[in-house]
This record gives C-alpha cells, structure tokens and sequence, in this order.
C-alpha cells in the first residue's frame, strides 16, 4: 500500500507549526525526559515482543523515548520530519553515551522500512492525529504492516472528552527572552472533533504581541480509535489512563476524566 504519492497529502499546518513552535519548549524539555523514563519503564513492563525485533519512535522529536529504550539495551530507530530535531537527538544521544538509536529523517506517512520490521511502534506526545482521518487510517494501516508477528503500537494520544469539556487558557509565563507573557489556548470543536491549540505572546495590556501557528489535532474517542486499530488490520485494542500513572507494573482502566489516554494494538 502506499500513499497517494504527493508530499502535501492531508493537512500541512504542522509544516510551519513544529519548526516555530518547537525552540519555545526548550524550558520544559528536561521534566519531559522524566516522564518518558516512566512511560518506558511502564511499556517495558507491559507489553512483550521479541527483544531482537528493533522499536521505531515515529515523529520521534529528539528521541526521548528511544534514548530511554536504548537505555534499557533495546536497538531500534527514531523518525522525525525535522532536521533540527533529528540533530538535536543525534547530539544529545551521544552526550548521554548511547550508541543509539539510529535517527532517520523521513516523513512518517512514507517510513522506508520493510514490512515486519518492528517488535514495538511507538506514537508519543501528540504525534498521531497530526494528518486528516483517511491520512490517519493510512498511517495505522502502515504501521500494521511495518510490526513483526506479536508486535505492538504504543500510542499516546488526547482525550476528546476531557478537551471537549471547555475552552482552557493556560499562562505559560515570561521568560526564554519572550517580549511577553506565552499565552496557551485549547479550543476543542466538537463538530470537526479537531483541538485547536494556540499560543501567543501578551504584553502588560493583554494586548496580543505575537501569534504563533496553531496546532490543529483530530482527537479520537476510544470507540473511534477501536474501529481505526480494526480497519487497520489490528486484532486487539487496550486502553490505559495516563492520568493514572501509578506503579510502572500495573495497568489502569481508561477513565474519562484523563486528559490522554494510551492505546495498545496488537
Ligand atoms: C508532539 S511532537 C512529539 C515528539 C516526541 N514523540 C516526544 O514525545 O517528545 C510530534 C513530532 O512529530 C514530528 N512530525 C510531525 N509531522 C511529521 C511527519 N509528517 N513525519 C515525521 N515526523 C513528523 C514533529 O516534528 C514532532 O517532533
């Protein structure tokens, strides 16, 4: 199977959005480390797949989850459009003395891999729903084929119905040589089931000093993404709260109440 040739297919805000958007977390990327070190230990310790089939971190940003993975003495690779982010893995990988993972740049909706690659794929942090819904199917149907036999796709992903609930305004604060306070908005439309999340700079007025593209997700309820894992050729579909990170050996049940849930698919 293969997508419909031309680079442009589906949606292309994130285009713009990653590469302007991305230098404005760096404050925040060392807890984020932290957490993909719990996130790793939980999948290490729930999910099993054959230690000798590589993982592969798509829209892998700087590699944290692999770095954790390699960490563990698992190989694999780690994808990402972006060049700068591809350089920033590569560099804090070897700062941490890791001989992996092997970083590829690549669009994920073309992943230059053989069918039955894969022991474990990994969609973190807001990295699935970036495409429109034939494009999103497109790309589980791939990833389906690019996992080894008892292999799983791991995805983190936003749940519609915390989102849905209102509009949320987040002050991100001064600071990282911002002319302004970061502004951060989350407006979910229930019609499109796309979260529109955007940022801006606010001076002392409130007026708005910069704005920044928008991050426009498709957010999937459960039942939608059971039906997606099943078109794609899944046979089994779980479900965990992330809002219910607990001890890294036990699985929670999906709770409406969390913000992001986790989807296994085998
Ligand atoms: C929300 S970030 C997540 C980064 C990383 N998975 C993490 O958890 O730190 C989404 C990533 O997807 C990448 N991305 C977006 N569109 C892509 C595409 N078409 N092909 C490959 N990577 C893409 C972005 O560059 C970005 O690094």
């Amino acid at each position: 199977m293969t997508f419909p040739g031309s680079e442009d297919y589906g949606p292309g805000w994130w285009r713009e959005y990653y590469p302007v958007v991305f230098p404005l977390w760096k404050p925040w990327n060392q807890p984020l480390e932290g957490e993909a070190e719990k996130v790793i230990g939980f999948i290490l310790q729930n999910v099993n797949w054959d230690p000798q089939a590589p993982f592969l971190d798509l829209g892998c940003g700087e590699g944290r989850h692999s770095r954790w993975l390699v960490r563990r003495g698992l190989q694999g690779y780690a994808l990402d459009f972006f060049r700068d982010r591809i350089s920033w893995g590569v560099e804090r990988s070897s700062a941490q003395g890791l001989s992996g993972p092997g970083f590829i740049q690549a669009d994920m909706r073309l992943p230059p891999f053989k069918h039955h690659s894969f022991g474990l794929i990994l969609l973190m942090d807001t990295t699935f729903g970036i495409f429109d819904d034939p494009t999103n199917l497109l790309l589980l149907q791939q990833l389906y084929q690019l996992l080894a036999q008892g292999g799983t796709l791991f995805m983190q992903v936003l749940n519609p119905q915390f989102w849905g609930r209102g509009e949320m305004v987040v002050d991100l604060g001064k600071g990282n040589g911002w002319r302004g306070r970061l502004m951060r908005r989350y407006r979910f439309d229930q019609g499109s089931s796309l979260l529109y999340d955007q940022l801006w700079l606010e001076g002392e007025r409130g007026e708005v000093l910069h704005r920044y593209p928008d991050q426009i997700l498709r957010l999937y309820r459960t039942e939608e993404m059971v039906a997606l894992c099943l078109q794609s050729g899944f046979q089994k579909v779980k479900f965990c709260s992330a809002a219910d990170w607990g001890p890294p050996d036990s699985l929670y049940e999906f709770h409406p109440d969390s913000p992001e849930y986790y989807v296994f698919a085998q």
